[in-house]
C-alpha cells in the first residue's frame, strides 16, 4: 500500500469526509426530447465517495494548461481549453475532466503516472478507436467511472479495468464489439450506449450476461431489430427506445426479475404478448410510438403507462386488470394515451380497477381516414386538493384553452 493510500485510510478512520457527491442522473434526458414534459422519474446513482485527501498535495504539481482547484487538489480541470493532446497526469490525480476539447488520441505516455485514478471524464471530444492505445485504459485499477460520449469511437473500447461502475459511451459511431468486451467489468453498474450504430448480431448471448451487477442499460438509438438476449438478471432500468424492434419472445422478461422501468418507445412492436409485462417491480413503462392495437395485462406494481402514439382503438379494461383485488391494489397512476385511435374515454370500469389513477391524458385521437380529432374529454384528472402535478400532463396550457367546464369527474363522460 503506497504512502497515499495510507494517508487516505487513516483520514477514513478519522470520519473526515471532505467530499462525497451524489450524482442525479436522469438516464435518457439527452434522448427523449419528446417527452420533456412527462413525468420523469430521476434515478440516483452513488458515486464513488472520496475520503481524505492529503493536505500537502497541492505540491504534487497540476499540468499548466490545467486547473487543480486547493480545496480538492486530487481533482484536475482540464475541460473547454481546445485541448488537442491530453497533458502529462500527475500520480495523485483521482478525477480528471477533459470533456469538451478537440482531443483525438489516447496515449498511454499522458498517463504514465496516473496510477490513482478514479474518473476520467474525455466526453465531447474527437476521438477515434484506433487513437486509442491499446490497455492504456486496463492498467487504471482503480477507475470507477469513464465518459467517452460524444466522440467518434467506431469500437467498443477494449480492455477496461474491471473495477468500472459506470460507462458512458453515448453519442458515437460504435458498430464493432469484441466478444470479450464486456469480460470481466464484474461492477459495472451502469452501461450507456445510445446513439450508436449496434446491431443485434453484436449483441449475442453470451456478451452482455456477464455484468453480474449492471443496473442500467441504454441501448436506445441503435440499430436492434430484436430483444438483446441474455441481459443480466441485476438489470433495473432498460431503454430500448428507437430502435426496429418488432417483437417480443414470450418469457423474455423471466430472467428480468428487477426491472423497474422499461423504455420501448419509437419501435415497431405490433403483437405483443398478453402478459408479457407480468412483472412484479415495474413501475415505469413506455410503449407509446409504436404500432401496438390492444392493451394488455397490468402489473399490479407499475404507475406510469406511456401508449401514446399506437393503433389502440379501443382499450380492454378487463384485459388490463382481469381481476380486482381489494387487499392489493393496482398502483396506476398516470395514463397517457393520446395519439391513438379511440372513439371514446376508457370505461369507468378503469377507476374500480386502477383506484390510484390521477391522470389520463387522451390529447387528440387520430380517425381511421386519418384526421386527427378530439374526444369529448382530452385530460382526465382527479381533483387533489394538494395537486402539485403538472408536469404530470405533456398539453396542460393547451388542455386549459380547450376547457370550458371546470376539471371532469368520473360520471358525465364514463360509460
Ligand atoms: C512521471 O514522474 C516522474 C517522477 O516524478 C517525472 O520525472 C516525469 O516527468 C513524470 N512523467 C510524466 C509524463 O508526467
Ligand atoms: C462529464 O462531462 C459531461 C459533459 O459531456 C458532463 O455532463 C458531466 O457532468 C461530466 N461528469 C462529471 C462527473 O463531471
Ligand atoms: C468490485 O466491488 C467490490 C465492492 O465494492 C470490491 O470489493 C471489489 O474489489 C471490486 N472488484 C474489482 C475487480 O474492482
Ligand atoms: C431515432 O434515431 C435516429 C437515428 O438512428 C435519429 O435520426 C432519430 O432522430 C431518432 N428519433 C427519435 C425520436 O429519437
Ligand atoms: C403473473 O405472474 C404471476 C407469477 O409471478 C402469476 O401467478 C400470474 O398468474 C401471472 N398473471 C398473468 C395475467 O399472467
Ligand atoms: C376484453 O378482454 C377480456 C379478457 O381478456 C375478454 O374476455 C373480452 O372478450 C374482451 N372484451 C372485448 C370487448 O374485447
Amino acid at each position: 500500500m503506497g504512502f497515499l493510500s495510507l494517508v487516505c485510510v487513516l483520514f477514513f478512520l478519522f470520519g473526515v469526509k471532505v467530499y462525497c457527491q451524489y450524482e442525479t442522473y436522469q438516464w435518457d434526458e439527452d434522448y427523449d426530447q419528446e417527452s420533456d414534459d412527462d413525468y420523469q422519474p430521476e434515478f440516483q446513482f452513488r458515486q464513488n465517495a472520496e475520503y481524505g485527501v492529503p493536505f500537502h498535495q497541492y505540491t504534487l504539481g497540476c499540468a499548466s494548461e490545467c486547473f487543480c482547484p486547493t480545496n480538492f487538489p486530487s481533482s484536475m480541470y482540464c475541460d473547454n481549453r481546445k485541448l488537442k493532446i491530453i497533458p502529462n497526469i500527475p500520480m495523485h490525480i483521482q478525477q480528471l475532466y477533459l470533456q469538451f476539447n478537440e482531443i483525438e488520441a489516447v496515449t498511454a505516455n499522458s498517463f504514465i503516472n496516473a496510477t490513482h485514478l478514479k474518473e476520467i471524464n474525455l466526453s465531447h471530444n474527437k476521438i477515434r478507436s484506433q487513437k486509442i492505445d491499446y490497455g492504456v485504459f486496463a492498467k487504471f485499477s482503480n477507475l470507477l467511472q469513464l465518459h467517452l460520449e460524444h466522440n467518434n469511437l467506431e469500437e467498443f473500447p477494449f480492455p477496461l479495468p474491471k473495477s468500472l461502475e459506470r460507462l458512458l459511451l453515448g453519442y458515437n459511431e460504435i458498430s464493432r464489439l469484441q466478444t470479450n468486451a464486456m469480460d470481466g467489468l464484474v461492477n459495472l453498474t451502469m452501461l450507456d450506449l445510445c446513439c450508436n450504430q449496434l446491431h443485434d448480431s453484436m449483441l449475442t448471448e453470451k456478451i452482455l450476461a456477464k455484468m453480474e451487477k449492471l443496473m442500467q442499460l441504454n441501448l436506445c438509438n441503435n440499430r436492434l431489430e430484436s430483444m438483446p438476449p441474455g441481459l443480466p438478471s441485476s438489470l433495473m432500468y432498460l431503454s430500448l427506445e428507437n430502435n426496429s424492434i418488432s417483437s417480443i419472445p414470450e418469457n423474455y422478461f423471466d430472467k428480468l426479475p428487477k426491472l423497474h422501468a422499461l423504455r420501448m418507445s419509437h419501435n415497431n412492436l405490433q403483437d405483443i404478448p398478453y402478459n408479457i409485462f407480468n412483472l412484479s417491480n415495474l413501475i415505469e413503462l413506455n410503449i407509446g410510438h409504436n404500432k401496438l392495437k390492444q392493451a394488455f395485462y397490468i402489473p399490479r406494481s407499475l404507475e406510469h403507462l406511456y401508449l401514446e402514439n399506437n393503433e389502440i382503438e379501443k382499450i380492454n379494461v378487463t384485459a388490463m386488470c382481469p381481476s380486482i383485488d381489494p387487499l392489493h391494489h393496482h398502483h396506476l397512476t398516470y395514463l397517457r394515451v393520446d395519439q391513438n385511435k379511440l372513439k371514446e374515454p376508457i370505461s369507468s370500469y378503469i377507476f374500480f380497477c386502477f383506484p390510484h389513477i390521477h391522470s389520463i391524458y387522451y390529447g387528440e385521437q387520430r380517425s381511421s381516414n386519418g384526421q386527427t380529432i378530439q374526444l369529448k374529454t382530452q385530460v382526465f384528472r382527479f381533483q387533489d386538493e394538494d395537486d402539485s402535478d403538472e408536469h404530470d400532463d405533456p398539453d396542460r396550457a393547451h388542455e386549459d384553452q380547450e376547457q370550458e367546464g371546470p376539471e371532469e369527474h368520473f360520471d358525465p363522460h364514463f360509460n
